[in-house]
């Protein structure tokens, strides 16, 4: 088979390394990729959103299966591109991506079906946000904008104060682009946070090991939201009787929904679950894997990756069981200081070779591109180093050794991932 990839992060490269393993296929294409995923896949200069110039790509190189990573091609309908021309590609179409589209669809779907999640209102009116913040909510209280916003259009503020400001910059200043034209409102909500991705055929849905993602920028879950600083996987907090609960009560239902509504769903389906101590909330809902949950679930993985996508597509996802190692893998992003304000990219990185010959420990290229034959850094996270071990503990240990083999002049990482898993 041929394959192709579309998207350029971390999450692409452990898709992409985990394709290369698959017996099933010959060659991979990347689109556009980035200096990591070369070295598995020729990486094709067509930027992620220009769907036509992809499908025609994939018609005339005689590609069998497009993956679709990131999330801002299928919210804007690729696979319904592909699909009108024959084309196999997995993910969901545009009226199935909505569920990560759309925060104020995914929280109406959720009350419509029962699906536990938190308490909240819908706002298209920055007034009536405002009244209702003045007269109604009790703080602290989290804002949301409804359409993608790269991981960041949340905001949890402490009192009035912060939530008037938090109005102006979602619905009236639009920090977050039309992202902001409609807001949620929503209750807060503590506990531990947990990801589930899990395979979906539209009927069907296959929940993979659990992760947990660290999104505040800096030490002890301080500073701004980012797109993810770390992940572990497993979480030793989601527990197998939480798993059966979620099956039962989140997941199957979520799938269930979306055929009911006319949106079959086929892909990924993220939950970002909060276990709150009335059970587990569903927080949000992607339509892709995690980045970067993929770089610790995949190489957990023991199935063939492209032989359960295939599966998806045949509707026959019912005959997979899926296998993960007894094991534990830790990630840890090494981003550009200042991410995600404000960064300097073009910075030769060193190290990569300390890499080779190593087991269970992997570079996983986020934001790289080759300069004059040289590898340098080209966005805010810059490479995922995961390492596996038996326990969490020693892929911890693993991973943050292996933090050290790379250097790159403005390097900066988070160093407490995965410190939860010491509170156990
Ligand atoms: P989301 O993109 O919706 O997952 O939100 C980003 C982050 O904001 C989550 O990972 C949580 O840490 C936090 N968050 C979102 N919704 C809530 C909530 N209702 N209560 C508390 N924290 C939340
Ligand atoms: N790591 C969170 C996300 O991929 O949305």
């Amino acid at each position: 088979m041929k394959v192709l990839i579309i998207g350029s992060g971390g999450r692409e490269h452990a898709i992409a390394w985990s394709v290369h393993k698959s017996p099933l296929v010959d060659k991979i294409y990347c689109a556009p990729g980035n200096a990591g995923i070369s070295e598995f896949a020729q990486c094709v200069a067509i930027g992620a959103m220009e769907f036509e110039k992809l499908a025609d790509f994939a018609g005339t190189e005689g590609i069998d299966l497009t993956i679709v990573g990131m999330d801002d091609p299928l919210v804007g309908g690729i696979v319904d591109v592909f699909e009108e021309r024959g084309l196999r590609i997995f993910g969901p179409r545009k009226n199935a991506a909505i569920l990560e589209g759309s925060k104020a669809f995914s929280k109406d779907l959720m009350k419509k079906y029962g699906i536990p999640t938190a308490a909240y209102e819908n706002f298209s009116d920055p007034l009536k946000a405002l009244a209702y913040l003045r007269e109604k909510a009790s703080f602290p209280i989290v804002l949301k904008a409804d359409g993608l916003a790269l991981g960041k259009g949340v905001l949890i503020c402490q009192d009035w104060e912060e939530a008037k400001e938090g109005v102006r910059q979602i619905m009236q200043d639009r920090k977050f682009g039309d992202a902001g034209r409609t807001m949620v409102v929503e209750e807060f909500l503590t506990g531990r946070e947990v990801s589930v991705l899990a395979f979906v055929d539209g009927k069907t849905i296959r929940p993979m090991t659990s992760a947990q993602d660290h999104k505040r920028a800096q030490d002890g879950d301080r500073g701004p939201n980012t797109g993810g600083m770390g992940t572990f996987s497993p979480s030793p907090f989601y527990t197998e009787e939480i798993d059966k609960w979620c099956q039962e009560h989140i997941f199957q239902p979520t799938v269930d929904a979306m055929a009911a509504e006319g949106r079959p769903f086929t892909g990924i389906i993220f939950f970002g679950l909060m276990l709150t101590g009335d059970g587990p909330r569903v927080l949000e809902y992607n339509a892709r894997f995690g980045d970067p949950e993929a770089q610790v679930v995949l190489p957990r993985m023991k199935n063939d990756l492209v032989e359960v996508m295939l599966a998806c597509l045949d509707r026959r996802l019912d005959e997979i069981e899926l296998e993960f190692e007894d094991n534990a893998a830790v990630c840890v992003v090494l981003a550009s200081q200042g991410y995600p304000v404000s960064y300097e990219k073009g910075i030769p990185i060193h190290g990569f070779g300390n890499f080779r010959g190593r087991e269970g420990c992997y570079c996983f290229h986020a934001g790289t591109k080759y300069t004059d034959g040289h590898i340098v850094t080209n966005g805010g996270r810059v490479l995922g180093i995961t390492a596996t071990g038996s326990d969490l503990k020693e892929a911890r240990r693993r991973a943050y050794e292996a933090t050290e083999w790379i250097t790159f002049s403005n390097k900066y990482m988070r160093t407490d991932i995965g410190k939860a898993i010491d509170e156990q």
